[in-house]
């Protein structure tokens, strides 16, 4: 299949986590034109039931790749990925890269043999995240826990709001208090928003912890699926799409500048 210079490359999620996966993308692939497209009416996504997420996401991805004609999508999101991953790949006629708790890295580097998969509600639940734990992480103890506070966290950071210290540090015990907890040096970040507040969980971690995500592995993945493909030299500046535009997304423009997208639009 040919694809056009300007195809862009489309990255999905429900907030700005997604960001997290954008950048060392944007790092790899500095000629791909971006749009980045935020669910904000369906924010967030975590505390939805796996049929609204069946359901929502790729319905959603069908109208962006018809509207914006992207030459591969990114769900740039372990809650839609880990449970609509397949749906979404179903219903498109482009390659669909997904983004899924790390946890292959983290049994590979942890020295205790303790780690810990942060997500959100809904990912820490899927069999998808006991099928990785079964196959990778069969010698560990494998902790999880979901926090819906952190992605407000990370929300909150990017449009400039103060931070409670404490939200990070209830995060990070909801890991540490389990049984074993205390030996554990390895923590997956299995919510694209939590790499966008890893320097408030390691500012709150009792002891020194090693912070594992997807990003750079989802980035060499797109360039070795785009590695034939042309770029044009110079990309027409990113834009970030919003389902819902409502006073949430204005405080956020200059963060998203700071990503590369300038332009902002509602779907
Ligand atoms: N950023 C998303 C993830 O990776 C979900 C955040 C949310 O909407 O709850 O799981």
């Amino acid at each position: 299949m040919t694809v056009a210079p300007d195809a862009p490359l489309l990255f999905f999620d429900s907030g700005v986590g997604g960001l997290s996966i954008l950048a060392p993308a944007r790092l790899a692939l500095p000629h791909a034109p971006i749009v980045y497209a935020a669910d904000s009416a369906g924010f967030p996504y975590g505390t939805r039931s796996e049929a609204e997420i069946a359901a929502r996401v790729p319905a959603l991805l069908g109208r962006l790749v018809e509207r914006y004609r992207p030459r591969l999508a990114v769900i740039a999101c372990n809650t839609a990925s880990t449970i609509a991953l397949s749906h979404v790949r179903a219903a498109l006629d482009i390659p669909v890269v997904g983004t899924v708790p790390a946890i292959k890295p983290a049994a590979l580097q942890s020295q205790s043999r303790v780690i810990g998969v942060l997500g959100t509600d809904a990912t820490v639940r899927q069999p998808y995240v006991d099928r990785l734990a079964a196959e990778f992480g069969a010698d560990c103890t494998v902790l999880r826990h979901g926090s819906a506070a952190l992605v407000q966290l990370a929300e909150a950071k990017l449009r400039g709001e103060p931070l409670d210290p404490a939200i990070a540090r209830d995060a990070l015990a909801g890991l540490l208090d389990q049984s074993g907890g205390d030996r554990m040096d390895t923590v997956v970040l299995a919510c694209t928003h939590f790499p966008l507040v890893e320097a408030e969980l390691a500012a709150a971690a009792p002891h020194p912890l090693r912070f594992l995500h997807g990003g750079e592995g989802i980035a060499r993945r797109i360039a070795y699926l785009t590695r034939e493909q042309p770029w044009p030299a110079d990309p027409a500046p990113g834009i970030a799409i919003f389902t819902r535009m409502d006073d949430q997304v204005d405080p956020l423009r200059a963060a998203l500048a700071s990503y590369g997208l300038p332009r902002v639009e509602a779907l």
